[in-house]
């Protein structure tokens, strides 16, 4: 992480400020300041602070709403309000509002360290908590983002179905698992699958199972995506790749909430949550008979839709941020690079057809054309007639295996970037660790190591491939 960790202190008598920008510059920390409101949440809009310790009244609002907002905006942010000595009110309702404390006036400052080692201990937790995940945080303050939190908020108590529609690479998945997250199913599993790399003749085991000897190789019971989100969420990924036959069989589960192994006898109840996706027009090709009506209503109860990038470009500077800072840790750098001002107008006024994930994909690339540490609009190599690119529709993911990262066409002749394991879920890393243990063991014998596995060669090819471990 970060060696220097930053604050920002909220509050608008500059005595108190000063006395407290003191004490937490004295433990290591770099401070801003800020003297309202308002110019709180533009410095949080444009910098990711490791703590925030507000005053509660202050010119132009309340310290409360600052603690909302951040709450709902900088989650990982621990806040602390400074309340009026005794005010126990204020106290317990900034805390209901997400405040993680909070100190009484006149500030005694054994406390104040105290709790600011707190808060960064906090922070620092949920920092691995979150590099465990491999969701990403959502960012961004747009209007468009915070209305799509909102209704994420809400969704996410439900356990109505959630079809989520959104542009290649606008952040469907970070939605979804989002959508998990924030909800009560968020203790059991998240099960992403992506519709269009499963083939046909495995699809019915993989989502349901299979029970040893129900077909040549069947040599262990297998469980099916069903089984291991139950009590979770199953993210259904390009569900418009589903081929119809498997679309009744889906409906079925769905409605029945059980389903059978392929080759067993009983149905096992199952209890999940079925989110879905795709960045194709599902209505359409419900009109156009690829996509079962039925199972369309059936999934589509709520619908959520991701704005484009280039609906939410005030969310650039955040994100923009984010990515490179991210970029630097993975490639060692001290320092993360940062944005000329004519780079960052560029970037506002490109459409970015491939939204977020072409963003990632334009920052990495600019970082290793750029000189030096500020990254120039000429090192971004945006595509030329960027406003035709915008309405030419998306391309389709490939059919097979290759979940992810390739619905984004690099833009120019440059390689793109290789899978960062971002949507690698758990399930994933532990057939790895099997596979490879297998294969070990078996000298890379893959007749071997399948039967040893107690799956099909070619089941086992096909997850060598989907692994990337080929
Ligand atoms: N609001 C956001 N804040 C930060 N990062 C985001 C946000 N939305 C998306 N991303 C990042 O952008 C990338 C693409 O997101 P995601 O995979 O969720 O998009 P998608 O719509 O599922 O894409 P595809 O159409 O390629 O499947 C990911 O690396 C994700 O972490
Ligand atoms: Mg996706």
């Amino acid at each position: 992480m970060a060696d220097t960790q930053s604050a920002l202190v909220v509050d608008d008598e500059r005595d108190i400020r000063e006395l407290l920008v003191v004490t937490l510059t004295r433990m290591g920390l770099r401070v801003e300041t800020a003297a309202t409101v308002s110019a709180a949440r533009s410095q949080l809009a444009s910098h990711e602070f490791d703590f925030c310790l507000t005053d509660m009244r202050l010119p132009d609002g309340s310290g409360m709403d600052l603690i909302t907002h951040i709450a709902a905006t900088h989650p990982g942010t621990p806040v602390a309000m400074i309340t009026a000595f005794g005010n126990v009110e204020a106290a317990v309702e900034a805390l209901k509002r997400g405040a993680f404390d909070f100190v009484s006036k006149p500030v005694d400052l054994h406390i104040l360290r105290e709790l600011v080692r707190n808060a960064l201990r906090l922070r620092s937790e949920r920092e691995t908590a979150h590099a465990q995940s491999p969701a990403g945080r959502m960012l961004g303050q747009s209007p468009a983002m915070q209305a799509l939190r909102q209704t994420i908020d809400k969704v996410a108590r439900s356990q109505a179905p959630v079809y989520i529609h959104g542009e290649s690479g606008s952040g469907k998945e970070l939605v979804a698992r989002t959508i998990h997250q924030s909800g009560p199913r968020a203790n059991g599993s998240f099960v992403p699958v992506n519709c269009g790399a499963i083939p046909a003749e495995l699809m019915e085991s993989e989502f349901f199972g299979h029970r040893k000897g129900s077909f040549t190789g069947a040599h262990a019971d297998k469980e099916g995506l069903f089984q291991a989100a139950n009590g979770g969420t199953l993210f259904l990924d390009e569900v418009a790749e589903l081929p119809l036959a498997m679309q009744v069989k889906l409906l079925r589960a769905i409605q029945e909430k059980s389903v059978r192994p392929v080759g067993g006898q009983a149905e096992q109840q199952v209890d999940v949550r079925i989110l879905s996706a795709t960045h194709k027009d599902l209505a359409t090709l419900v009109e156009q008979g690829g996509f079962r009506h039925d199972l369309y209503y059936r999934i589509n109860v709520i619908e959520l839709r991701v704005p484009p990038l280039r609906e939410r470009s005030d969310d650039l500077p955040i994100l923009c941020n984010a990515i490179l800072a991210r970029l630097a840790e993975r490639h060692g750098l001290a320092t993360p690079p940062s944005l000329s001002d004519d780079a960052l107008a560029a970037l506002r006024d490109y459409p970015f057809p491939g939204n977020i994930r072409e963003l990632e994909n334009t920052l990495e690339r600019a970082m290793t054309l750029a000189d030096g540490e500020l990254i120039h609009a000429s090192d971004l190599r945006l595509p030329q007639g960027a406003v035709v690119a915008a309405s030419v529709p998306a391309p389709e993911p490939q059919a097979v295996a290759a979940p992810a990262t390739t619905t984004v066409s690099a833009p120019m002749d440059v390689a793109a970037p290789s899978a960062n394991g971002d949507l690698t879920g758990a399930m994933e890393q532990l057939e790895r660790a099997a596979i490879e243990k297998a294969l070990l063991e078996n000298r890379y014998n893959k007749t071997k190591t399948a039967a040893a596995l107690g799956i099909t060669f070619r089941a086992l090819r096909y997850k060598l491939k989907k692994l990337g471990m080929e």
